[in-house]
């Protein structure tokens, strides 16, 4: 059974979703949600965890700083003997040493097709916002290997969605979500097991 450290920094809906799968989904018997941590003591993607017993810490970055808050999130993340690091929905970035310590171990998602729209200040409506002004006709999510830049990596799983030039960046932001649902518990398994290409 491996091991998942889940970062958030807001809702948690991500979370939830790879919770739900390590219950009775894909991740069932084979990985399970060991802590969640965010960079904000109180979001609701701890309040998840906290109803699911799982390990739940909010740091606070803003007054830890971010060498402080950094050496903490290494230190529960080691203490924890996490297996994998899921990013879902965090907003940090990550620090050069948790980066080397889990090579090919860190895995992000990102509501659109990277390489497009993404980047530094793509994250949430942002990202919808450039998809729907660039009058795209597709739009999705991507699971990627994390490093210690903004959506560079190798891709794990993209997946589309079609966007219609009537949706608004809201509408393809509820579209996307239900993407990044369905395939962040298959890119944990498929990086568990292994079938990288
Ligand atoms: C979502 O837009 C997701 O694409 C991005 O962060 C936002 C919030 O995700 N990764 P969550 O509900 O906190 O998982």
């Amino acid at each position: 059974m491996k091991r998942l450290a889940v970062l958030v920094s807001g809702g948690g809906s991500n979370l939830q979703s790879i919770i739900d799968s390590s219950k009775n989904g894909v991740l069932k018997n084979i990985a399970e949600v060991c802590v969640v941590i965010s960079n904000k003591p109180e979001v609701f993607g701890l309040e998840r965890a906290r109803k699911e017993n799982i390990k739940a810490v909010g740091l606070d970055y803003k007054n830890l700083g971010e060498k402080e808050y950094n050496r903490q999130l290494a230190e529960i993340i080691k203490a924890e003997k996490a297996d994998l690091i899921c990013m879902a929905g965090y907003l940090k970035k990550l620090p050069q040493t948790i980066v080397a310590d889990y090579k090919k171990r860190i895995l992000n998602i990102h509501p659109a097709l990277l390489p497009k729209f993404g980047g530094k200040g793509m994250y949430g409506h942002f990202v919808h916002e450039a998809v729907v002004k660039s009058k795209e006709t597709k739009s999705g999510a991507t699971v990627h290997f994390a490093d210690e830049n903004y959506d560079t990596g190798n891709i794990i799983i993209q997946k589309e969605v079609q966007i219609n030039e009537t949706d608004s960046p809201q509408d393809v932001a509820k579209k996307v979500l239900k993407i990044e649902h369905e395939i962040y518990p298959l890119a944990i398994k498929k990086v568990i097991e292994g079938k990288l290409i």
